[in-house]
């Protein structure tokens, strides 16, 4: 396995309006800032090998060793009248469908921007705004060894190889991850989240479970077709809620 990420290695793997123009950096702060604000059309790729500056949600770092994981922003140009935390969603089905693909697994998204191997985190989205545009950030964590994993992530981390044993190609997982992605990209452009919605619940990760989120506490139910996870609260009383850091019982 040759196992590189750069363009000319992972052409092979791209086909589709993902990944033109590709802008690979052996190392950059992050994918992110790459996309920010530049002017190129919906579709464009950055990605890497190593980040000095990744960025995760809530304003925590992302981090892993060089080669060893996919660090990849798309930039995207949705339409107006979408909801663009919705984006989370749509990642992680399309990471969800490409986890499932390389590992014979099925693996499970944690509303918001989670995907979950084995009941630990193997990916995370992160949507970030500029204008009219959307930066969406996937990090997916694939031959990192366990010691290399971070010790202190908020929920329990894994990559492909902790939970196979075996190591994985990288660029033929993310040119796979970039054709699901714009399948259920242009799925959501058009019709929302819709389409994804009976993905969404068969991987809901969260279902059942004791959460507590924003201050409130009770069992998580479905994720609604508007995006937001339906939460019945210790007080018999059923809420939804649009955004917010879960904690949940394993
Ligand atoms: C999360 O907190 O779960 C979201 C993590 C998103 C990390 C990816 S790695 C590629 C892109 N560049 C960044 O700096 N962050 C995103």
């Amino acid at each position: 396995m040759t196992d590189a990420l750069d363009q000319a290695t992972v052409a092979a793997y791209l086909a589709g309006r993902f990944g033109d123009p590709y802008l690979y950096e052996p190392e950059c702060a992050s994918t992110q800032a790459l996309l920010l604000g530049a002017d190129l059309p919906e579709g464009a790729v950055a990605v890497t090998d190593h980040q000095t500056a990744g960025r995760g949600r809530h304003g925590r770092r992302w981090e892993a060793p060089p080669r060893t994981a996919i660090l990849v922003s798309v930039l995207l140009r949705p339409p107006r009248e979408r909801r663009a935390p919705e984006l989370s969603l749509v990642a992680g089905v399309a990471v969800a469908d490409a986890v499932d693909r390389a590992t014979g697994l099925t693996s499970q998204i944690k509303w918001p921007n989670d995907v979950m191997l084995n009941r630990r985190k193997v990916a995370g989205a992160l949507a970030e705004l500029a204008g009219d545009a959307v930066v969406l950030g996937v990090g997916l964590n694939v031959n990192q060894t366990r010691a290399e994993l971070p010790a202190d992530a908020s929920t329990e981390p894994a990559s492909l190889r902790t939970v196979t044993g075996e190591e994985h190609d990288r660029a033929a997982i993310l040119g796979d991850l970039l054709l699901r992605l714009e399948s259920c990209y242009d799925a959501w452009c058009e019709h929302g989240l819709d389409p994804l919605y009976p993905e969404l619940g068969a991987r809901n990760f969260l279902h059942g479970r004791r959460v507590s989120v924003n201050g409130v506490s009770g069992t998580a139910g479905a994720i609604h077709r508007d995006g937001r996870l339906e939460l019945l609260t210790d007080e018999h009383t059923t809420v939804t809620v649009e955004s917010g850091e879960i904690a949940y019982e394993r």
